[in-house]
């Protein structure tokens, strides 16, 4: 397994892990809500197309995705980080470790101050992530509590203030 950047004939694939990642047990045909998301983003200001993601089986198959967008801290430009997404049958197996290390290190070399995320405190804590309410970034629902998080990156300096995600993500 091995990750590089998404390319343009991988769109469907990534659409696909993105479903199955998120499908809903008792209705496992019906479209989640994630996978509307990212097709909202690929169009949108916010998407930036060095920052998607996907991880390649043998096979050749895409298996992993994960992707971060602008964002912003009361204006300051920052990264959102997600969905990360991994197809069912390679789950527990590192590809969503794959992913996060990549992603993080590619936003560090671009320059990125700092990457925020809503997602377990559990998973999410090994790759350097803590409650964003300790540096002083609210999240765009308060009920997120810990469950928001942020990762400084080499460029971090301190940004205080309300996290607001891509568009896209007002409406999930
Ligand atoms: C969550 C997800 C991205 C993890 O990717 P993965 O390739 O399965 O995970 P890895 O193999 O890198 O890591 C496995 C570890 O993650 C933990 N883990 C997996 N899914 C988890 C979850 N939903 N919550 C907390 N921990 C989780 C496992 O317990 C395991 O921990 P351990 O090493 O301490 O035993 C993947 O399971 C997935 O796509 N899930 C469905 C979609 C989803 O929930 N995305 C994340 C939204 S925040």
């Amino acid at each position: 397994m091995f990750v590089r950047r998404e390319h343009a004939g991988d769109v469907a694939a990534v659409r696909n892990v993105v479903a199955d990642a998120f499908a809903d047990p008792v209705a496992r045909d019906r479209l989640p809500s994630e996978a509307l998301l990212l097709d909202a983003l690929r169009s949108d200001p916010g998407w930036i197309p060095v920052l998607s993601l996907v991880a390649i089986a043998p096979s050749a198959e895409v298996v992993g995705h994960v992707l971060c967008t602008r964002a912003t801290i009361d204006g300051t430009p920052v990264l959102g980080l997600g969905p990360l997404s991994v197809r069912s049958d390679w789950q527990r197996r590192g590809v969503g470790e794959s992913l996060m290390h990549s992603i993080l290190g590619a936003a560090d070399v671009l320059g990125e101050p700092l990457v925020c995320l809503l997602g377990s405190r559990v998973y999410y804590a090994r790759f350097g992530f803590r409650p964003a309410s300790e540096a002083g970034i609210s999240a765009p629902d308060p009920a997120w509590g810990e469950h928001f998080q942020f990762r400084p990156l080499s460029d971090y300096r301190p940004v205080t203030g309300a996290f607001a995600y891509a568009r896209p993500f007002d409406d999930v």
